[in-house]
């Protein structure tokens, strides 16, 4: 049984969750004051538990994750630097061009497999002012994403997280993890997240995706990156009061919600090996390490999209011939068993 009633059934994002019961009483407890001031308690308590848990020195938690990574972005970088990321990066492909109008940087794209770098792909990538008679932009950041949303949920394994701290760091380059999704990682890897983000300067950690608060993500650094990054996020309007009714959330996240992502992993794979039994569906299966699943049709995306919508079923198309479903909290063995019965019925 859901615990968030609804005769619906949403794939389209693991954000779409809402707070449960016992999450919107441990809101309504939360001791608050002014974050601004920096005087809540509730926020304090968490940024320092994320901190600690990610063996980093201090947190700063902030309103999403294009926040954070904006944020972090904008304290690792000066106008005229290039980012290193890959090309389906979400900092590249879903924040707005945040890097260039808020960075005033470049980007230096990478044609990682399944969303996932090689350190030999970076190094070649990484282009420096010094030494180019001032052609080139000067590359000062390296970008990991992890899981790689765009790649399929994809994961890192260590020695490829190792080999790109390494390499970036060779280079002169500081290293920032877009870990929206680094619980699922953790969890379908059995990685430790310190241990995953031991070579990264700065990581940014979601809390209203897979975790099922309603809004925040922590940004984790040494200390004087984050105090850098308290002054981005005044200039970017994320300072905020009585935050703690959210970080209460996210806190309760960290405590109920955690353990559970393999859950959604387990129920991610069902969906995934039913789909790519269906002749009109096809999936690969190699990609599907954790709660996401794209799927490519044979039929035009939209058409999928509308006839499941009829069925009670909401996904989002991604392109022409490819859809995306996205496995959460609030997504239970009966509802995979409902879609794929609808769509063995429908694409017979
Ligand atoms: C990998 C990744 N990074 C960052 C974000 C941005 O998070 P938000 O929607 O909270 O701004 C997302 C959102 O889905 C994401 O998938």
């Amino acid at each position: 049984m859901r615990e968030h009633p609804s005769n619906r059934v949403d794939f389209r994002s693991d954000t779409v969750t809402q707070p449960t019961a016992a999450m919107r009483k441990a809101m309504a407890a939360a001791p608050v004051g002014d974050d601004v001031l920096g005087d809540d308690a509730t926020v304090m308590a968490l940024q320092e538990r994320v901190a600690t848990m990610f063996g980093k020195e201090a947190g700063l938690f902030v309103a999403s994750g294009t926040m954070s990574n904006a944020v972090a972005l904008r304290t690792h970088t000066v106008p005229g630097d290039e980012i290193v990321c890959d090309k389906t990066a979400h900092i590249y492909r879903y924040e707005g061009g945040g890097y260039a109008a808020l960075c005033g940087a470049s980007v230096a794209l990478v044609d990682g497999e399944k969303g996932l770098m090689t350190a030999e792909q970076v190094r070649s990538a990484v282009r420096k002012a010094d030494g180019s008679g001032s052609h080139y932009p000067n590359a000062s950041l390296v970008c990991v994403e992890n899981t790689s949303n765009l790649g399929g949920g994809t994961c890192y394994d260590l020695d490829m997280l190792d080999d790109i701290a390494a390499a970036a760091k060779a280079m002169g380059c500081a290293t920032h993890l877009d870990g929206a999704r680094i619980f699922n990682a953790a969890a379908a890897t059995g990685i430790d997240v310190a241990r995953m983000c031991a070579g990264y300067d700065s990581v940014s950690i979601c809390f209203s995706k897979g975790l099922g608060a309603p809004v925040g993500s922590v940004l984790v650094g040494s200390r004087e990156f984050i105090q850098n990054a308290h002054r981005w996020r005044k200039m970017f309007g994320g300072g905020w009061r009585q935050a703690g009714l959210l970080a209460a959330a996210c806190n309760h996240a960290l405590d109920h919600h955690v353990d559970r992502l393999v859950e959604d992993h387990v129920r991610a794979r069902t969906l995934a090996e039913g789909l790519n039994k269906l002749p009109a569906f096809s999936v690969d299966l190699t990609t599907v390490q954790t709660n996401m699943v794209y799927v490519d049709c044979a039929a035009p995306a939209q058409h999928v999209v509308e006839k499941l919508a009829g069925h009670g079923i909401d996904i989002l198309d991604t392109a022409a011939h490819r859809v995306r479903f996205v496995v959460h909290l609030h997504i239970t063995d009966e509802d995979v068993e409902r879609l794929l019965s609808v769509c063995a019925s429908e694409w017979a």
